[in-house]
Parts: C-alpha cells; structure tokens; sequence
C-alpha cells in the first residue's frame, strides 16, 4: 500500500535544506512540506527551553499539514528537542543526530571519532551519547565551529578565509588523530570537499543528512508509510515555507535543490 501523505522537514533556516536533498534523492517519491525558521536562526546558540518551544510550534504547523512522519532536519534542534517531540507526538520522526552518531561508530576503525557542530549541540553531547550508547570504547572529540553557519551563509563556501578559519578550528581535532568526522551541523555539509582538504584523505567525513535519509526510507517502508516512486522524471510537487526572507531562501533553495523552487511562503510560527 502506498501513502501518499506527504513528510514534515524542519529546520532554523536554509541548512536542513540538505536533508531535504538528500530525501529527494533517496526517496524521491515522498512530497515534502519544508519549514524554515528563518526569522528566529540561529538555533545553535539559544537555550534548550528555547529551541524545544521553538520546535513545538513548527510541529504543531506540520500537523496542519497532515504529515504522515517528520524529520527534523537541524541538528541543534535534533539535539535538544527531539526526544521531547518523540514523547508528545503520535507520528514517526527522525533527527539527524542519531543517524550520524551510528554511521560514525560503523566507519571508525581506530575508534577515534570527531564532531564538529554548533555551539548548542555541542553543549547538548548528544552525540557523545549516542555514540557511546553504542560502543562506549569509541572516543569522542567534539568542537564547536560557529562561524561555519555564517560563512555558508555569505556563498563563501570556496573562499580562503573559510579555509583559514577550518584550519584553525580542526587542528586539535587532528592533533587527537581521529579517522572519522561527523559534520554534526546543516550547514557542514556543504564545506565538504573544504574539510576534506583540511583533514587529509585518512579521515572519513561523516554527513548526518544522507544517513538520516537513508534511515527514513528504512523507517516508512517498516511502517508501511512510503509513497508510490514518481514515473521517470518526475518529482512530486513539493512546498517550502519559511518564517522570514522569503526572497533569500528561494536564491539558497535554487542553488543547492535539484528541484526548482517558484513559490515560498510566510508563515507566523509565533501564532502556533
Ligand atoms: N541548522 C543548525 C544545525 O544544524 C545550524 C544553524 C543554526 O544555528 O540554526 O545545528
């Protein structure tokens, strides 16, 4: 049976748009209602009481929706208001940090794994925790890299002085010589073939949003909940929305989607 409901992805702004590609890409069938808290990013530097009412409200506007599952997309948001969510919601979601906590402990062969992330999920050691929630052998070192969001932000994801900052930020991770780097936050991902450079080729980069999409298909097709695959082509017609900037976001969306966005649309997340 198919379902053709589609699937809540949220995020505090344009980063979890690469878990969206990602979903695009290995479930491409599945309709996504996308949000984007654009008004209120960053997430990775606020208070947990603060992102869980934050995450509620976004919730609460994809139930609007009729969602049939939800993932949230963030990793700060995952990392503090997931396990809340899970309690207070009948619907299957998903955060971005166990999906990558569990790549990181199958791909380590010296069991010396890194996280680079936001300040927030940093603070939260999520990813410690899930991590050793697994093999407790495996030894975590964690590092937080705020200017990496802003940077992305600007376009610079090429530029010298992103790669100078990068420098900086990993040399104690490489001094610890890990083998494997989870890059712990939305926006990382994008810096991929720049880190990649700035760890050398021993360390394996981690990324949270393929795996995340790899374990939500996993988690529809248990549930019974995956839609029908699009006939060749084809992509379902899928809706963004964001809580600010909408000009702004469609120009980010446009330029990492393999879909073309036309239409975003304002949302009053504070009303939910
Ligand atoms: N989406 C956030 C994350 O993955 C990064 C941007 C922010 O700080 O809100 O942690």
């Amino acid at each position: 049976m198919s379902n053709d409901k589609p699937i809540g992805v949220f995020d505090s702004g344009v980063g979890g748009l690469t878990v969206a590609r990602e979903i695009m890409r290995q479930i491409p069938g599945e309709r996504i209602v996308y949000f984007g808290d654009t008004a209120r990013v960053p997430y990775g530097n606020k208070s947990q009481a603060t992102i869980i009412r934050f995450a509620r409200q976004i919730v609460r506007f994809l139930e609007t929706h009729e969602v049939k599952a939800i993932a949230v997309a963030c990793n700060t948001a995952s990392a503090y208001a997931l396990e809340v969510l899970e309690r207070e919601i009948d619907i299957p979601i998903i955060g971005v940090v166990k999906p990558g906590a569990r790549t990181a402990v199958r791909t380590t062969k010296n069991g010396r794994v890194g996280v680079i992330a936001t300040e927030a999920t940093i603070h939260s050691g999520m990813y410690t925790r899930y991590i050793h929630s697994i093999d407790p052998d495996v030894a975590v070192f964690s590092k937080a890299c705020p200017l990496f969001v802003p940077l992305v932000e600007e376009g610079m994801i090429h530029d010298f002085v992103t790669e100078e900052i990068a420098n900086r930020y990993l040399e104690e991770l490489k001094r610890q010589h890990i083998d494997t780097l989870i890059l712990g936050c939305t926006h990382y991902p994008l810096l991929r073939s720049l880190l990649g450079r700035c760890m050398g080729s021993e360390v394996e980069l981690v990324n949270p949003a393929y795996e995340t999409a790899v374990s939500l298909r996993e988690l529809l097709r248990e549930k019974d909940l995956l839609a029908e695959a699009p006939p060749e082509g084809r992509m379902p017609a899928h809706s963004f929305y964001v809580s600010d900037g909408a000009d702004k976001f469609e120009v980010f969306a446009n330029s990492i989607l393999p879909y073309e966005l036309r239409k975003t649309q304002i949302v009053d997340i504070e009303t939910y």
